[in-house]
């Protein structure tokens, strides 16, 4: 670890919970050493970060079956599939009443073939089955919530197939959250299936310090928004989220990641350039990649950038370091993934609304500054002239380069 990084780690973990936690010394991007510690994994699933979608960002409690298999159609044959998107999720609002013996059932209007036939569809297609439910008696949405019920609801997960579990934190009053988190973690194991763990308390517990024995990834941020900057209630914009996520990157690591909130790309609060630095920014933090728009009816651009594998290879890299914010000039970003093979991720970032330029020196990379390292533009798809020293390209407003440079 070099001093100014070693320095890095140290200020973010005082910051961000006023101790130094043992691992979070063992991220450093200029070792190449991933954070993960075997004897921390909570079940061994999601080595890389999970991808697929999920229904709430863009039908909210308007979640229907027809909804489900139209979208598990639509990843099975567009490509997503092909490029590695799994999971499809259905979030709040899909719950019925418990019958009498305390189980949990399907909205029987929404959902009335039930959700083991749907599971059995989405299986049938090659792909996984998410389900959502909350530590609280109650989701936020109102349905029924798995406190008291956190064994039996496991078990119901398990019959029906369920191979997620995407768990809120609503409602739950006074309840300790790692205890919480936990008791449906050992529920889970309990069934024998696997089912990844996907933490939603918002990091108000700062769960980045626990989250990492009880499940795979934890939200650190509350909801974002389809919008590029700001707040709005209870929701931020991708900015804001971006920001909040960056300096947790020492917690990251194969099997548990931080979550900055679902995909808002295609949703139309944003313009292209800004989902192009959405989706780029979300790749390189190693953020789990769940499309949250309506798959089964988008546009070419956002399907474009939904299914650039070069892309998708940086956010998918086995090494599963998280990247970061290298430098910050003004409105010029540079942002930094260390890849296994040694090669690096970079994105050129330009919050700005004009154009700018934005110049990469291979320091920034742990190279030195004599090294010729070939040069991929991941958004061009053209592998760009050797250089020596560095790079440097002028920037699209609200836009990135986003590159990969291989000694
Ligand atoms: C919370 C979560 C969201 C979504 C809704 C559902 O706000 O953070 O991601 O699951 O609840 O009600």
């Amino acid at each position: 670890m070099t001093g100014k990084t070693a320095f890095r780690a140290l200020a973010a973990a005082l910051l961000l919970n006023g101790t130094m936690p043992a691992f979070a010394q063992e991220a450093d991007p200029n070792t190449l050493a991933p954070s993960s510690d075997p004897k921390r994994v909570a079940n061994g699933l999601a080595l890389t970060p999970p991808m697929g979608w999920n229904s709430w960002n863009k039908f909210a409690c308007n979640v229907n079956e027809k909804i489900i298999r139209d979208t598990a159609d639509a990843m099975a044959s567009n490509g997503m599939k092909d490029a590695g998107y799994r999971y499809i999720v259905i979030d709040d609002c899909w719950h019925g009443q418990r019958d009498e013996n305390g189980f949990v059932t399907a909205d029987p209007v929404k959902f009335p073939s039930g959700i083991k036939a749907l599971a059995d569809y989405i299986h049938s297609k090659g792909l996984k089955f998410g389900i959502y439910s909350d530590a609280g008696r109650q989701t936020c949405g109102g349905r029924p919530g798995s406190q008291g019920h956190e064994y039996q609801d496991a078990l119901t997960y398990a019959r029906w197939g369920v191979d997620y579990l995407k768990y809120d934190w609503c409602n739950t009053g006074t309840r300790n959250a790692e205890e919480a988190y936990a008791l449906m973690a050992d529920a889970l194991r309990a069934t024998g299936r696997d089912i990844v763990f996907s933490l939603c308390e918002w990091g108000n517990n700062r769960p980045w310090l626990w989250g990492q024995k009880i499940g795979n990834l934890w939200r650190t941020t509350g909801d974002i928004t389809d919008k590029w900057e700001g707040k709005y209630g209870y929701s931020w914009g991708m900015l804001n989220i971006l920001d909040m996520n960056e300096p947790l990157w020492p917690f990251a690591g194969p099997g548990h990641w931080n979550d900055p909130d679902m995909l808002e790309v295609g949703n139309g609060g944003m313009t292209d350039a800004e989902y192009r630095s959405h989706f780029s920014l979300w790749a390189i933090m190693a953020a789990p990649l769940i499309a949250g728009n309506d798959i089964a009816n988008m546009d070419a651009a956002t399907r474009e950038i939904l299914l650039n594998r070069d892309v998708i290879a940086v956010n998918q890299d086995a090494l599963g370091v998280q990247g970061r914010r290298v430098s910050r000039d003004g409105n010029r970003e540079v942002w930094v993934k260390p890849l296994s093979g040694g090669g690096r991720a970079v994105v050129l970032f330009n919050r700005s609304a004009q154009p700018e330029t934005i110049s990469l020196g291979w320091e920034a990379l742990g190279y030195p500054a004599t090294l010729k390292a070939s040069i991929r533009d991941l958004w061009a798809h053209k592998d760009l002239k050797p250089a020596v020293g560095g790079y440097s390209a002028t920037v699209p407003g609200h836009g990135v380069v986003m590159l990969k440079v291989q000694p």
